[in-house]
């Protein structure tokens, strides 16, 4: 397969695979994360990023660290795991296009639960430390996955079972920018859920404002 707007220095940096999970692939997903109950972590918030940009986030979290910390949740999530597996094989497969992406592997997994039919996510760039690609399997829900791209919002309706790949850094080899800049808005569903798969190249370090269900960096060293 030929990813355009990964491969090309002036492609967007988003490459949207349609149909990547089935309907009951996601169906069990969804009822996985469905029942965290108490373990969904409130990140609602709003506040202003390393680069002074307003940052609004209208969602609850549950993110796994896979490198390190307790791995006993992933027993509970056997379908999630699953997928997990079926979209880290895909990014793998396309070292084909990618030689970078040979060894990627998730370092981390969080599920997204978005309830703001207005501002799930606003416009930002992923932190430096995630390299390769940001993969995200949409699992219930709908919304608007909105590039900024060369000043222009390019607006992409996103469905279950969607993958959206965002470029990271190492993905080709430049010095240039070649992170989207992205957000997510305009919910036409009550709530969306995604799963999230990153690398990270710092994996000891905490990453600022975000938290993991089974490890904190302040009481736990390499
Ligand atoms: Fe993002």
């Amino acid at each position: 397969m030929y990813y355009r707007e990964l491969i090309n220095l002036s492609g967007t940096g988003v490459e949207i695979i349609p149909c990547f999970a089935d309907p009951s692939e996601v169906a069990v997903v969804a009822k996985e994360a469905g029942g965290l109950g108490k373990e969904w972590l409130d990140a609602h918030e709003t506040y202003q990023n390393k680069r002074g940009l307003e940052i609004v986030q209208n969602h609850f979290t549950f993110a796994l660290k896979l490198s390190r910390g307790d791995q006993s949740f992933l027993d509970r999530l056997p379908n999630t795991v699953a997928l997990k597996e079926k979209t880290q094989d895909y990014v793998n497969e396309m070292s084909a296009e990618f030689p970078s992406l040979e060894n990627w592997e998730a370092d981390e997994l969080s599920f997204h639960l978005y309830d703001d039919q207005e501002v799930g996510l606003s416009r930002h760039r992923d932190n430096l430390r995630f390299i390769g690609l940001v993969a995200i399997v949409a699992i219930e829900g709908e919304c608007d996955l909105v590039i900024t791209h060369k000043g222009q919002d390019m607006i992409s309706p996103v469905l279950p079972g969607d993958l959206c790949l965002l470029r990271a850094p190492g993905l080709i080899d430049t010095d240039e920018e070649i992170r989207p800049e992205h957000s997510v808005q305009n919910l036409k569903t009550e709530t969306r859920l995604s799963m999230m798969l990153r690398a990270n190249d710092r994996p000891a370090e905490a990453i600022p404002g975000f938290k993991f269900n089974n490890w904190d960096p302040g009481q736990t060293s390499d």
